[in-house]
């Protein structure tokens, strides 16, 4: 027992703990959820799909009645192209904060659905600004919605929404929100921060497995959003209306990934909801910085930008040090980690959400001292252009 919890049991058929955005490290009452069919027609299959509904409303905390919960097949990329897709007029324009890979994605989805844009891209991970969207706002009256990635998973770094919402709200203009790997983790009240609509996705913070993604959204929003979508598969308000109207999917849905997902919903309930999952992350996270600090590593963002969900560290200048091995020795450890995506220096990350605990984020660290050592890499700091780098943010 750690911390008065019960410890997690390491996966079952003794594969290698997934330190990864999701996909990520499920436990096996949500797998064991997989093992029977369901029809998707039937009442038992509808019930499920009812559940989750509610459960993932309830997340939402006060405010959650002015808001109703449409699930999407898909992975979360088709989430966000369906919620761009529904609640963007075809005459409106969306301003675009972008500091990421996924940032820059929803760029590209709303220039493929051919509305209106303007984008501010604050590159690899400095954060968008309440005042940089004020400032936009008032430079250009024909926006009519801001569209913000809450947690930018490319770098890890934890975008600061409430003052973005605060500027779109005293602007008049309407939130949507990518809060794909931080929903369930991180509060996402109406009351404290006003957005029309935000998606997530069954494999993030509430530890599912792929294969839907969802959107909450503000039902006088989705009310006057008929006729808007550019695709009949991805139209939430279409897919709205006949789930409330026949209890089902439109079309086949993911019959088993729903079943584990109610499965999920209910191991976070019994954790304590969003606030525990998001200490259970944080603690993952301030062992594994503190585990990987002690032995020379650097992170990417200074700890107050340091989400609790995946930590960017900068990849060491020893000429010894390669990635590609450094991620073999670790998966041979039992530890699956994840590339970097910087475009200025070499970098990795590591997640830490999924069904793990600080006692495996302290593993993780003495298997990265296990890797270095058997790659002879004396010294993990960082090149100085990284750690110049990182200056740019804590100017
Ligand atoms: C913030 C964010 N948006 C969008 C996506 C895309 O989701 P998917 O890879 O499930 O399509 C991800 C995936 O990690 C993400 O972290």
């Amino acid at each position: 027992m750690k911390d008065g919890n019960p410890p997690f049991p390491a996966p079952e058929l003794g594969e290698p703990y997934l330190l990864t955005p999701g996909p990520l490290t499920t436990s096996i009452e949500v797998k064991r959820a997989m093992l029977r069919d369901w029809g998707s027609w039937d009442d038992d299959f509808r019930a499920l799909t009812a559940d989750l509904r509610r459960r993932l409303l309830a997340l939402l905390g006060p405010g959650a009645n002015d808001y109703e919960c449409i699930p999407m097949q898909g992975s979360g990329t088709f989430g966000v192209e369906a919620m761009l897709g529904t609640f963007l007029p075809r005459d409106g324009k969306v301003l675009v904060l972008s500091n990421g890979a996924y940032g820059a994605r929803a760029a590209e989805t709303v220039r493929y659905l051919g509305r209106q844009i303007t984008v501010i891209d604050k590159g690899d991970y400095l954060p968008p600004r309440g005042d940089e969207v004020a400032a936009a706002i008032k430079a250009d009256p024909a926006i009519t919605h801001v569209m913000a990635i809450h947690c930018e998973t490319s770098s890890g770094i934890l975008n600061p929404l409430a003052e973005i919402a605060d500027a779109t709200a005293a602007a008049g203009r309407k939130l949507l929100i990518d809060s794909m790997s931080a929903f369930g983790a991180i509060d996402l009240q109406p009351d404290r921060i006003a957005f029309e609509a935000m998606v997530s996705s069954a494999n993030k913070c509430i530890e599912g497995v792929p294969g839907f993604s969802f959107v909450l959204a503000r039902r006088d929003a989705l009310e006057g959003t008929k006729g808007n979508a550019h695709s009949l598969s991805l139209d939430l308000y279409a897919q709205w209306t006949a789930m409330e109207k026949t209890g089902q999917w439109r079309y086949t849905p993911p019959t088993h990934v729903v079943a584990a997902f109610i499965e999920a919903l209910k191991a976070h309930e019994a954790e304590g909801g969003v606030a525990a999952r998001g200490a259970r992350y944080a603690r993952n996270r301030d062992v594994l910085v503190a585990g990987m600090r002690k032995i020379g590593f650097e992170t990417l963002l200074d700890s107050r930008w340091l989400s609790p969900i995946i930590v960017t560290f900068f990849s060491p200048a020893d000429p010894a040090f390669d990635f590609a091995r450094f991620y073999e020795l670790m998966k041979h450890q039992g530890y699956i980690i994840y590339p970097g995506k910087l475009t200025l220096v070499d970098s990795f990350r590591i997640g830490c959400i999924g069904r793990m605990d600080a006692a495996v984020m302290e593993n993780v660290a003495t298997a990265a001292a296990n890797a270095l050592t058997e790659m002879g890499v004396a010294n993990a700091a960082p090149p100085e252009d990284a750690l110049a780098e990182r200056q740019k943010l804590s100017a």
